[in-house]
């Protein structure tokens, strides 16, 4: 089990990818491209991140799998199940050091341990996906985790219109 970097350590990997994804995205791309870009990005830059990807709202209150890294994950959530489905719902990041204790925890992977969940919304305030990070290491994830895939997810919404939403 990789050990979990200092938040001082994790604050300055997210300082670099974040140079790495911005630059990447420098210029007009669309909404798959983008997020194959972070989600590589981002799961290559930790080594506890185990499963980092996204769910794209498909419209009927249903999540479907984006574009990820790591071992497959479920291809449907509702938005009234799991993890995913809370940050859809709410619309608020969903920080779970030990996943044991989320009550409506899916395990699309057994090995999950911890999770962080981040919505991504548009310019006018729409749900177009959620950012969901899986680690096999207990408590993985803390407030340096939120608060800059918050504003990495941030971005990336502020990037894109309703038109993308299906
Ligand atoms: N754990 C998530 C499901 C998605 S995967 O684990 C990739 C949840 O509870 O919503």
């Amino acid at each position: 089990m990789p050990d979990v970097a200092t938040s001082t350590e994790k604050a300055d990997t997210y300082t670099d990818v974040r140079r790495r994804i911005d630059a990447l995205l420098e210029g007009p791309t669309d909404w798959i491209s983008a997020m194959a870009t972070v989600a590589c990005e981002l799961h290559h830059s930790f080594d506890h991140f185990d499963w980092t990807g996204f769910y794209r709202n498909a419209g009927g209150r249903q999540l479907l799998v984006g574009p990820y890294q790591g071992p497959h994950g479920c291809l449907h959530i509702d938005f009234d199940r799991g993890v995913c489905g809370a940050a859809a719902r709410t619309r608020e990041t969903q920080l779970w050091p030990d996943v044991s204790e989320a009550p409506d925890h899916i395990a699309c992977q057994s090995s999950t341990q911890s999770e962080v969940v981040v919505p991504v919304l548009t310019p006018s305030d729409e749900l177009l996906a959620v950012l969901d990070v899986d680690s096999d290491t207990l408590g993985a994830f803390d407030e340096t985790d939120r608060e800059l895939l918050e504003a990495l997810c941030r971005t990336l919404g502020e990037r894109f219109s309703d038109a993308e939403l299906r």
